[in-house]
């Protein structure tokens, strides 16, 4: 029997899709509310994963800036479908009407593409990329128009913030947030399309909750916290079949309420204080010291995000509009100043330590 009929779940797998974590990803989303925005569909894994483990929305959007095509031809076509086999004649010969919009090339595209991707940037799809036959592909599309018809899915091919500025969102609604990975190129799609420094502080301050999925990031550590979910996987990226780097697939979630503000109070360390110094002290005074060292670290925590904040994040947002859609562009810029730009790590760091302007004697200081 064919996967869909087994499971009843339509996916469609590819290595950059949540096709396998989607199952986890949901467990994190409230199960009811106003609407279900599925920010970067892709192939709409977790918006099919959503439908089918019952989520009570009342309204539900399925946007992408590439593959809003793929769901229109799913809610129009799907029941007419019928996939032909996979071959390179078939992959020509729906590569060329794909370009005119039909529809059944459309739906042919994630089965014939090498990574899920496209016709335009990824080759046919070898034994190794998909060994879905074309009958389970068809009852999946199948399937799929089914979920996206009976919720009346609203299909939306806008620029992530375009899209979540125009719904409108509040506390009852959700935003499942699956952006192209910082550090891996899978070919259709580049990270370059999102601004992470934009993401982060649009996220940051949201009035609504959302579950975001990326690979284990310093950045999204300072930014977020610590996700809620950490999991060991493949790297996800156009040579899988190359490479065995392993990755951590994360989730971070957030509750739609900014946080709220702190007070910190904490005590500078004297220049000439040595080890000895712990070896007169009583086991209250031990006590009270690694009390007031945890509330300076904090402390200095708070500053450095506030830092990134205010100073990091601004700059880079300036840096990626003016390198928007230019040579080189953002990624590119930064590297030629020795910065790693998918994880930020080592700005982080130099601004952490450099920050000595922090020390300030017994103030109490508020800290967002
Ligand atoms: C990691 S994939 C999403 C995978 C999806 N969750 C799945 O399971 O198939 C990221 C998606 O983001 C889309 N994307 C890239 N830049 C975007 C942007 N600026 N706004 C909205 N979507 C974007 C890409 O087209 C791509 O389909």
């Amino acid at each position: 029997m064919a996967r869909a009929e087994k499971s009843e779940c339509p996916s469609f797998p590819w290595p950059g899709g949540k096709s396998g974590l989607s199952r986890k990803i949901i467990e994190y989303v409230p199960k009811k509310g106003r609407t279900f925005v599925d920010l970067c569909g892709g192939r709409g894994n977790i918006t099919f994963r959503a439908i089918h483990a019952g989520l009570n929305y009342q309204g539900w959007i399925l946007n992408d800036t590439l593959t809003a095509p793929f769901f229109r031809a799913i809610r129009d076509h799907g029941d007419k479908f019928k996939a032909a086999e996979k071959s390179q004649a078939e992959f020509d010969r729906c590569a060329a009407l794909a370009k005119d919009g039909e529809p059944y090339a459309i739906l042919m595209e994630s089965h014939l593409c090498y990574n899920g991707g496209t016709y335009v940037a990824n080759k046919m799809r070898g034994d190794g990329g998909g060994r879905r036959t074309a009958e389970s592909h068809t009852l999946n599309v199948r399937l799929a128009q089914k979920y996206l018809l009976g919720k009346k899915v609203g299909i939306t091919q806008k620029d992530w913030r375009d899209c979540l500025e125009a719904a409108q969102l509040g506390p009852t609604d959700v935003v499942v947030i699956d952006f192209p990975y910082l550090n891996c190129n899978v070919g259709a799609f580049s990270p370059e399309s999102i601004c992470p420094t934009e993401a982060i502080e649009f996220l940051q301050k949201a009035p609504f909750p959302w579950v975001f999925c990326e690979y284990y990031q310093p950045l999204l550590v300072v930014a977020f916290g610590e996700p809620v979910f950490k999991q060991e996987v493949q790297l996800r990226s156009c040579d899988v079949q190359k490479t065995r780097e392993r990755r951590t697939e994360c989730i971070w979630i957030y509750d739609g309420k900014s946080a709220s503000t702190v007070t910190v109070t904490f005590e500078p360390v004297s220049e000439d204080r040595m080890q000895i110094y712990y070896t007169h002290l009583s086991e209250s005074e031990l006590l009270e010291e690694i009390k007031q060292c945890i509330g300076s670290v904090n402390f200095s925590r708070n500053q450095m995000q506030r830092e990134m904040r205010q100073r990091l994040l601004p700059a880079l947002l300036e840096l990626k509009n003016r390198t928007y859609r230019k040579k080189p562009g953002f990624y590119d810029t930064l590297a030629k100043i020795g910065l790693n730009a998918d994880t930020g790590a080592p700005v982080v760091l130099s601004f952490q330590y450099s920050g000595r302007s922090y020390q300030s004697a017994g103030r109490t200081v508020r800290s967002s």
